[in-house]
């Protein structure tokens, strides 16, 4: 069935697709990268918080923020991509260092889903785990799964708990990017992606879900969609029926609305990584025309509740010197009025911006975004 007809994402570009994308190369990435970089590091210098990280945002965002969707998937490639990629650079070092007990987290495994466009990219020992994270990587629904990804999970999840009675197997979700599909198809694959977990016998009180940025969307999407299975926005999503809650739910800079009024996008614009315009440029391509009609801030002050009965322990965690800050204040204020059973742990870093804990992945170095994340994790991970 599903393993026969799996086609792996391919991204290609028109020929004018190729021709905009090098004259941007040529002409505005590097003068927009060093104007952002100048900007940054003299503000990053004024709020006395660390300089390096705000350079990699600001060449990010300076790079990744004028590219169409189509031209960032081109040069960026896909997600199938950069799991081989790591994949196979991680398996050499640990036979160049005789790390042979990694070696069985290290394969590399892909499970297609049954709508052919989606799959589950293994990282760790699903035979010998206890407990699994299934894990959305953010990039605004557009942009692919990255090396630092990739690193935070593993850092994080997996590497810890490796020869313990409680180790850890992250499923990757490679759902299918933006303009390919648009919402409600992300939450469907979301869905398909628990139903082949529990199909193999995993227990909801196994399992952790979360993300980053447009992965925190995706995870309160699917928080939702479980507790609120028939409301407006799900429809056509097949309802998920879970016999206990999970283990936990992490969201670590989520993106929840396309209203980017919040103080904090006038506070740190121009510091972070992420602009107003990233925003409203990604909720268009997300939901096309429907924007707005489901937007998790401007509905009913209810959309969050009944979360008690489908999670037992939620993290939201944001950056003081974000734009998407006051979001996460929102999520989390009305998370804690709507469920006050709900352990809702809520972290928010002086010293970040958008999403550090991804930047440390890219550099390879498990800072303290991945420290404090490992802290909420491990707790859960060891427990029960
Ligand atoms: C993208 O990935 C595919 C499959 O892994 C590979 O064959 C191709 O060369 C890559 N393209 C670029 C531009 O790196
Ligand atoms: C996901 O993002 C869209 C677009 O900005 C927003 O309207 C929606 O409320 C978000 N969903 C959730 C569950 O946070």
């Amino acid at each position: 069935m599903a393993s026969n007809t799996f086609k792996e994402p391919k991204y290609g570009l028109s020929l004018t697709g190729k021709l905009s994308l090098v004259m941007y190369l040529a002409f505005l990435v590097v003068p927009n990268a060093l104007v952002n970089t100048a900007r940054s590091v003299f503000t990053a210098l004024r709020r006395g918080v660390p300089v390096r990280m705000y350079i990699t945002a600001a060449v990010l965002g300076a790079s990744l923020g004028g590219l169409t969707p189509r031209q960032l998937q081109y040069v960026t490639n896909t997600s199938i991509h950069a799991y081989r990629a790591w994949m196979k650079s991680m398996v050499a070092k640990a036979q160049k260092r005789g790390q042979t007990n990694l070696l069985a987290s290290l394969q590399s495994e892909i499970q297609p889903l049954p709508d052919g466009r989606s799959s589950i990219l293994w990282m760790g020992n699903r035979k010998t785990a206890t407990k699994f994270v299934l894990f959305f990587h953010g990039g605004g629904y557009v942009a692919p799964l990255l090396e630092g990804h990739l690193e935070w999970c593993w850092r994080v999840f997996v590497q810890p708990f490796v020869g313990t009675q409680n180790e850890v197997a992250v499923a990757i979700l490679d759902y299918t990017l933006c303009p390919d599909a648009q919402f409600p198809t992300q939450l469907k694959q979301a869905v398909a992606a628990m139903e082949a977990l529990s199909g193999t016998g995993i227990k909801p009180q196994q399992i952790l879900i979360g993300g980053d940025s447009a992965g925190g969307n995706l995870t309160a999407h699917l928080l939702h969609h479980i507790a609120h299975p028939d409301s407006g926005s799900d429809s056509g999503v097949t309802p998920l029926h879970i016999a206990e809650p999970l283990l936990g739910a992490f969201l670590v800079s989520p993106w929840i609305s396309a209203d980017v009024s919040q103080r904090s996008f006038v506070e740190n614009h121009g510091i972070d990584m992420l602009t107003a315009k990233h925003i409203t440029d990604a909720s268009r391509s997300f939901y096309g025309a429907g924007i707005y009609k489901t937007d998790m801030l401007q509905e009913a002050y209810a959309v969050f509740d009944g979360m008690e009965s489908v999670v037992s322990d939620v993290l939201v965690t944001a950056g003081q010197q974000e734009v998407l800050r006051d979001q996460a204040v929102i999520l989390v204020d009305r998370l804690r009025n709507l469920n006050p059973n709900l352990k809702t742990k809520f972290e928010v870093a002086n010293d970040e911006g958008h999403d550090f804990i991804l930047l440390e992945g890219g550099d390879r170095w498990t800072g303290p975004a991945m420290e404090r994340m490992r802290a909420w994790a491990t707790e859960l991970i060891q427990g029960a």
